[in-house]
């Protein structure tokens, strides 16, 4: 007989049972707070959660509660676009997409086919994570199968919800990242050894459509066709070179969206960093087939890719998610994501609430992976994955939070100037998996 061991947590809860709208109030319904809350797990599950007074009578005499009092409890972070293998050249200088890859990134994606290497960035990418409060992901390895294989088995070791695949790519990139023929072949071999394993869910992930053949985007979109369980990772419309290079090479397609779609490439498992350059029928074509764009604020700035148009995915229906896309993008901190989104949703007039800022690092987030019944809510059978924020973690957060007089007040406030020193202990799977060094 298995036991499962019961844990209770005292502290601030909070979590979004659904989507807390555009306005400068959530919707009524949408948060779930508790100033003084219990949290209740039952092995790697929660099982209860509620205020305090009300709950803690039902524990028996001898439970013992962790007090976390001052400190609030919110989903762990959900980053839906992030590349493991590029931890190691974040803020490399002063360059555009198409440069950037070819200067910095594709001799750094070649570092991977060595196994020890992979394993020690997979080790040193989760350490970071965790310490951003991030407990999951869906996450590009290199083109070489064992940098998924080192990361799945470093998820393992930590009892992640992770998504993961390797990159196809068999053109226009250096013969020691090229594919050519085995990238199918490696990428069923992974799926086989992977998918549905414990956590962890395969993306298949062609790079992005100027580093594929058509034959190979064809053939990754049989995969899904075969197997409707599998996620579809790549990028789409970031950098205007990377547009007329895509009209270049497909001069057959009409636009860059229907060139993943003549291979059957979109659909309501399937993410497209980015997604910039869009109009309004590209969106329109996303939203009715359920696919989502993952805006990737820190990224787009850092290699002036654009702004993104949250109204105009709002009007239309298009689901969109927030992502750091590491390593162009330069904070791997959720509230780092959530300021950057602000502030290019300022240079839009289009400003971003604390409300849908935090609905959607966990809810959203999960929703836009299809992973909203297992993460991204504290409630009732949802995987214990969750962060405990240490809102005084700096002398200025304590001066600022302390001028708060509201809850919205104070998270907007985390959204703007907490970093990872806030993440005072980050759990997965019902487990302390990051405790923060003493500051
Ligand atoms: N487009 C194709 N590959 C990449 C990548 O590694 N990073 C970003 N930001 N865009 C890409
Ligand atoms: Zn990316």
């Amino acid at each position: 007989m298995t036991v499962t061991t019961d844990t209770f947590i005292r502290a601030e809860l909070i979590s979004f049972a659904q989507d807390p709208g555009n306005g400068n109030a959530p919707e009524p319904g949408s948060l779930v707070h508790y100033a003084d809350g219990l949290l209740w797990l039952k092995g790697q599950h929660i099982h209860a959660l509620g205020d305090f007074a009300e709950l803690s009578p039902s524990l028996a005499e001898n439970a013992g509660v962790l007090d976390y009092r001052g400190k609030l409890i919110m989903p762990g972070f959900i980053d839906t676009h992030v590349h493991y293998v590029q931890l190691d050249i974040m803020a490399s200088y002063g360059r555009q997409l198409l440069d950037w890859l070819n200067d910095y990134t594709f001799p750094e994606e070649c570092r991977f086919a060595n196994h020890a290497h992979a394993v020690a960035l997979s080790n040193a990418f989760l350490d970071e994570m965790l310490r951003a409060g991030t407990t999951t992901a869906q996450v590009f390895g290199s083109s070489h199968p064992n940098s998924v294989d080192a990361f799945f088995t470093a998820c393992q070791t930590r009892n992640l919800r992770m998504l993961a695949g390797k990159v196809l790519m068999d053109r226009n990139a250096p013969q020691g990242l090229l594919d050519g023929a085995s990238g199918i072949a490696d990428t069923e071999r992974l799926i086989e050894d992977w998918h549905g394993r414990e956590r962890l869910g395969y993306s298949v992930t062609p790079r992005f459509a100027p580093t594929s053949t058509k034959a190979q985007m064809d053939a990754a979109g049989a995969l899904l066709r075969n197997d409707s369980s599998l996620w579809l990772q790549t990028h789409l419309a970031e950098n205007s070179g990377e547009l007329d290079w895509v009209a270049e090479l497909f001069p057959g397609s009409r636009d860059y969206l229907a060139v993943y779609e003549e291979a059957g490439l979109v659909g309501p498992r399937s993410t497209f960093a980015h997604g910039i350059h869009l109009d309004n029928g590209m969106r329109k074509r996303l939203a009715d087939r359920g696919a989502s764009i993952a805006f990737c604020p820190s990224s787009n700035l850092f290699l002036g890719s654009g702004l993104f148009d949250r109204d105009a995915a709002n009007e239309i229906g298009m689901a969109y998610s927030y992502a750091t896309d590491i390593g162009a993008g330069t904070d791997l901190s959720g509230f780092g994501t959530l300021k950057s989104a602000y502030q290019v949703g300022q240079l839009r007039g289009q400003p971003l609430t604390a409300w849908q800022g935090f609905y959607g690092l966990t809810h959203g987030n999960a929703k836009a992976l299809s992973l909203h019944s297992h993460i991204g809510q504290l409630a009732p059978s949802f995987d214990a994955d969750f962060v405990v924020i240490d809102p005084c973690s700096t002398p200025l957060l304590s001066r600022r939070i302390d001028h708060c007089t509201t809850l919205g007040e104070r998270l907007f406030a985390l959204m703007m100037l907490a970093d990872d020193r806030a993440i005072y202990e980050t759990w997965a799977g019902g487990q302390c998996q990051h405790r923060r060094d003493n500051i």
